[in-house]
């Protein structure tokens, strides 16, 4: 099949552990006889750098015409005092409303190579196996009004957490159909003891479990569930909420799979007439400027991400399936990066990619 695939290295590590996860898209792509149409675009500190906007119209078409975009990272220190308009960070949110992504999917799970990576106890951690299901397009990431306005005591700053009932209900639908496909439990995460938002997404959310006799629904309060979250992982399946708890809880989960560099996710949305989802694919973790350039950043959360890919754009889950079993046969030969405190030397983001790459062929020349 043909696959259109729109690369945004970004920002920082985005660069080199896009690198890697290319290169297991070309491997799946010549195992499969896949015709692999790759495209590259600019996002976040590189498109200001080179056209003063972190967003530029280009990249816009660009990720409309792919089938799937593969995103590395976006921030840049230097930005760090510029308007919210000029940082790079705005052009991640402008390209996630674009594609109108809404539903940002973070598996959280733990490997067996890696529960001494994660400060927790074993058995705590061992056969964690959560995906956060994050609402990407509203909340107080993109309510109004918003903005800093006065001057001295005067001076004061609004942003407006608001989320609509079809809002709410499209991506509570997402959460529950990915229930029906795992253990069939959501839970649901909000602040509706204090915020009249997350009494209305209660509601909604509750409404909805009604077409979905088959799950089990439970509510959590944000705060107590960011305390379950490393008391008891075991109990998540499904963890529904919106885009802020989200963004929150999905840092915490990192803890659990051992480094936030592991973490995938896939940002779905609207369907293409195929059935297959427009998607932006991209690790959780930042784009780590510290270490950018190195060659030492972890590529499996980039790498994970093209799986990911694979699964909801391409349908193609046995590739998926590949991929991931890739990926594990390289944590369990504990030929890692750093951050995954490996026992020898650790080796190189290039060197993980190579792996990954090989173990996927091998498989696959076996198979
Ligand atoms: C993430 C990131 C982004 C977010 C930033 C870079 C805007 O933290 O994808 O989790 O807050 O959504
Ligand atoms: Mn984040």
């Amino acid at each position: 099949m043909d696959l259109n695939v729109l690369i945004l290295p970004g920002d920082g590590i985005g660069v080199e552990v896009t690198r890697e996860a290319v290169k297991v898209l070309r491997s799946v792509a010549s195992a499969g006889n896949h015709r692999l149409r790759l495209s590259e675009g600019l996002l976040g500190g590189a498109a200001i750098h080179q056209t003063g906007t972190p967003f530029p119209d280009e990249t816009r078409e660009k990720a409309l015409q792919a089938d799937a975009t593969l995103l590395g990272a976006v921030g840049l220190p230097e930005f760090d005092d510029a308007p919210p308009e000029k940082r790079p960070e705005r052009g991640l949110l402008g390209i996630r409303k674009a594609l109108e992504v809404y539903a940002n999917l973070r598996p959280v799970r733990s490997y067996k190579a890696l529960v001494d990576s994660s400060p927790l106890k074993n058995e705590l951690v061992d056969g964690t196996d959560m995906i956060i299901v994050r609402e990407l397009t509203g909340g107080l990431y993109y309510g109004t009004p918003r903005g800093i306005s006065g001057t001295g005591p005067e001076e004061r700053a609004v942003n407006t957490m608001v989320y609509t009932r079809p809002e709410i209900e499209r991506v509570a639908r997402m959460a529950f159909e990915l229930a029906r496909k795992r253990r069939k439990k959501v839970t649901s995460v909000d602040k509706s003891n204090v915020l009249e938002n997350s009494q209305l997404w209660r509601r909604v959310v509750t409404e909805m479990a009604a077409n979905y006799p088959d799950v089990t629904l439970n509510h959590i309060l944000v705060d107590n569930c960011a305390m379950q979250l490393v008391l008891n992982p075991k109990r998540f399946d499904v963890v529904l909420t919106e885009n802020l708890f989200g963004d929150i809880l999905s840092d915490e989960g990192a803890v659990l799979a051992g480094s936030i560099g592991m973490l995938p996710s896939a940002s779905i949305g609207s369907r293409r007439p195929s059935g297959a989802w427009t998607g932006l694919y991209e690790p959780v973790h930042g784009s780590a400027p510290d270490i950018a350039g190195q060659n030492k950043a972890n590529p499996l959360g980039a790498i994970g991400s093209v799986a990911a890919m694979l699964e909801y754009s391409f349908g193609l889950t046995q590739e998926a399936q590949t991929v991931y079993g890739a990926i594990e046969a390289v944590l369990n030969s504990g030929r890692v990066t750093g951050d995954l405190k490996p026992f020898g030397p650790p080796a190189t983001t290039s060197e993980v990619g190579d792996a990954v790459a090989a173990a996927f062929s091998a498989h696959t020349a076996t198979a």
